[in-house]
């Protein structure tokens, strides 16, 4: 069976079994906790933990994954095997508080042995050994006494905290000429590789590890389609299957070199690291210095380095996407709707990271007979990084094959030692602004109700220096003539967003800052940008939401301290984050934790009551009459901004707040610690952090 055979026989059998079949969610989940969908289950989170309504009691997909990052990462192990992946796609079933452990098995059982036909004696299965009803279950549907095993093997969860459960996987007998043991045995090899497991999502597990039974029994199953075709299509390796077969062949044709066993891991590496770089930018990942970005750019500096080993030279994964479109767009039709913007982000991120490749493997090259027992030291790592754009992780792969290691340790000072220089530069750059007094201030009006507009560039900083064109790839700060951007200030974290011209992404920015009365947009070009040019500034409006109800949430928790402990309790600063306060305010003694518990209770129950929030401008004697509460010791102007929160807060404002009280969802505070003598400083989750 091919993958689009094998796609379609388990989504029509699910959909028989009376489950709804939704595509695949995205991959850039929307929780926190994860850098990406790691797992089918993910999507469905507050459904498992009983926080959003169910929207079918049965549901099955395709779930499109990549683990490599954080607590699931396979990144290190792609091209040594057949199979590892960065990239995956996981066929699963769920049961919303519907069917429990027996159906889910017996589903499972006919799935493997009846419609994708496996021989019912290659199939071993394992349970969690405090799950007699599972091991049972098995004996009676299938006749298999269950392998025991514990949590390391059978207990699943998506992230530290969140829903999870004990499990039971299926394992396939690829034969006794593949080496190694029984799964849970010492020498598991590749003899018996898992097929399919079921998890019985029972307990939600919070930051202590404390397990709280979930309000209602749900199964998630996951099964890895890389690993279904290899089997049925009589591989040993997932590389060498259908979809696989094709991608390696475009890789060839691009590079103009053939496959053999020498090069193989390096035609694994591409044909993964295109699928994982590929399905990420469509979904919205840009390359860029930090998390999920970060995780994209190396990956794809990675696969440049496998291109480099076969003699290719210059853009590589962005040639490949049309192949990608081939093999997956029918699956996926987002890889052809988006086929435009990811070539460009991906050809914009290849011609900027080209030459520093070759010239850093000069430098590396160069280095390479000075060493002493085999370690790099730090500080080259570090050059490599810094001045040519070689991810710590590339470095290490590189000389991985040479057996030489890499002094992390050193590399990490260096590292540290530059940031030190560069936070003495950031107080630089307000100087360099500040130094622009001809320069217009921003007009920011439109960031209380963001609308689509044109902004012209009118200066650019690079490395301390106004330029009039910087390049794809720099760090530069721009300030436009008019934005939609919220700059940092009055404590609010500014918004993140692009610059766009059309559907292209010109530039990514991480953080809206401001001098004076100019916005100033901080991050990384896409694409080559001018003084002069027009753009259109878009904001992350999930970021935006965040910030905005943690900053209402601010206005609750003030009203709230003053509520239970007293009416002279005020606000000393404070610093709202995308879902995240913090808060400093006057008090002499530190509280209680009926106190704080009583605090975080009340601001619950406002949220919860989801009162209207209203903004309005007024005069300063107006607010004043209303009773507004302003900060001590702030300036503000003839008229102001007024925030009220239902008939429990007032407050002079100058930040982006949400409409109603009820978009914060939850609030949870943290810690509550002196910071000063007679002030306190509370921090506090708000929304999906919280949650
Ligand atoms: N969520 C489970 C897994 O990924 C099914 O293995």
């Amino acid at each position: 069976m091919t993958y689009d055979e094998i796609r379609t026989a388990f989504l029509n059998y699910f959909e028989s079994k009376g489950h709804k079949i939704v595509p695949s969610a995205s991959l850039i989940p929307n929780d926190p906790s994860l850098l990406f969908t790691v797992a089918g289950m993910v999507p469905w989170k507050g459904i498992l933990q009983g926080t959003e309504p169910a929207f079918a009691s049965r549901v099955a997909d395709v779930q499109k994954c990549i683990r490599a990052g954080g607590k699931h990462n396979d990144l290190e192990d792609v091209g040594f095997d057949g199979s590892h992946h960065t990239f995956f796609e996981m066929l699963g079933n769920w049961s919303f508080g519907d069917y429990f452990k027996e159906e889910a098995i017996e589903m499972s059982w006919e799935v493997l042995t009846k419609v994708i036909g496996l021989d019912p004696n290659r199939i071993v299965v394992t349970t969690h050994y405090s799950d007699d009803e599972a091991a049972a279950i098995w004996k009676k549907v299938a006749g298999k006494e269950a392998i025991l095993l514990g949590d390391k093997d059978n207990w699943w969860s998506a992230g530290d905290t969140g829903p999870c459960g004990p499990c039971t996987e299926m394992h396939y007998d690829m034969g006794p000429e593949f080496a190694g043991g029984l799964p849970g045995s010492d020498n598991e090899g590749r003899r018996f590789i898992e097929i399919w497991n079921d998890v019985f999502m029972q307990y939600d597990r919070d930051a202590n590890g404390n397990l709280t039974p979930l309000p209602k029994q749900n199964v998630d199953t996951g099964a890895g389609l890389e690993r279904w075709a290899s089997i049925l299509q009589n591989k040993s390796d997932n590389y060498d299957t259908d979809l696989f077969v094709n991608l390696k062949r475009a890789v060839s044709d691009v590079t103009g070199v053939a496959e053999t066993s020498e090069n193989v891991s390096s035609f694994k590496v591409i044909t993964d690291h295109l699928r994982s770089v590929g399905f990420a930018i469509a979904d919205g990942v840009i390359p860029s210095n930090s998390d999920r970005g970060y995780v994209i750019r190396r990956i794809l500096r990675r696969a440049m380095r496998h291109g480099q080993i076969l003699g290719h030279r210059g853009a590589l994964l962005s040639k490949l996407y049309p192949a990608l479109i081939t093999e997956m767009g029918a699956a996926y039709p987002e890889l052809a709707r988006e086929e435009k913007r990811v070539v460009e982000i991906i050809e914009n991120e290849e011609n900027s990271f080209a030459d520093m490749l070759q010239n850093g493997m000069k430098l590396l090259e160069s280095e390479l007979p000075k060493l002493n027992n085999n370690v790099l030291p730090g500080d080259v790592a570090f050059k490599l990084f810094d001045t040519y754009g070689f991810p710590l992780d590339l470095t290490q792969m590189i000389l991985r094959d040479k057996n030489i290691d890499v002094d992390v340790a050193g590399f990490e000072k260096s590292m540290a030692e530059q940031k030190e220089r560069s936070r003495a530069n950031t107080k630089g750059t307000r100087i360099f602004w500040e130094s622009q007094t001809e320069l217009a201030g921003t007009d920011d009006a439109a960031k209380y109700a963001p609308t689509e507009m044109q902004s012209t560039v009118l200066s650019i900083l690079r490395n301390g220096e106004f330029v009039q064109t910087a390049n794809a790839g720099e760090e530069v700060e721009v300030a436009l003539d008019k934005t939609t951007f919220y700059g940092t200030q009055g404590g609010q974290t500014g918004d993140s967003g692009e610059l766009k011209q059309g559907d292209k992404t010109v530039m990514t920015i991480s953080e809206a800052g401001r001098v004076d009365n100019i916005v100033i947009h901080k991050g990384v070009l896409v694409s080559d940008l001018s003084v002069g040019d027009v753009v259109v500034p878009v904001i992350n409006a999930n970021v935006r939401q965040q910030t905005a109800r943690a900053h209402t949430a601010t206005h609750l928790l003030q009203a709230a301290l003053r509520s239970v402990l007293n009416e002279d309790v005020a606000q000393r600063g404070s610093k709202v984050s995308p879902d995240s306060v913090r808060f400093d305010f006057s008090f002499g003694r530190a509280m209680t934790n009926e106190e704080k518990q009583a605090v975080e209770d009340l601001v619950n129950k406002w949220i919860a009551a989801d009162m209207p929030v209203l903004h309005e401008e007024m005069s300063m004697d107006d607010a004043v009459a209303r009773g507004a509460m302003a900060l001590f010791g702030e300036k503000y102007g003839e008229t102001v901004k007024v925030i009220t929160a239902g008939d429990v807060s007032c407050e002079l404002c100058g930040g982006t707040h949400i409409n109603h009280t009820g978009e914060i969802l939850k609030a949870r505070i943290n810690k509550e610690k002196s910071i000063s003598s007679g002030i306190r400083r509370i921090t506090m989750s708000v929304g999906t952090l919280a949650e």
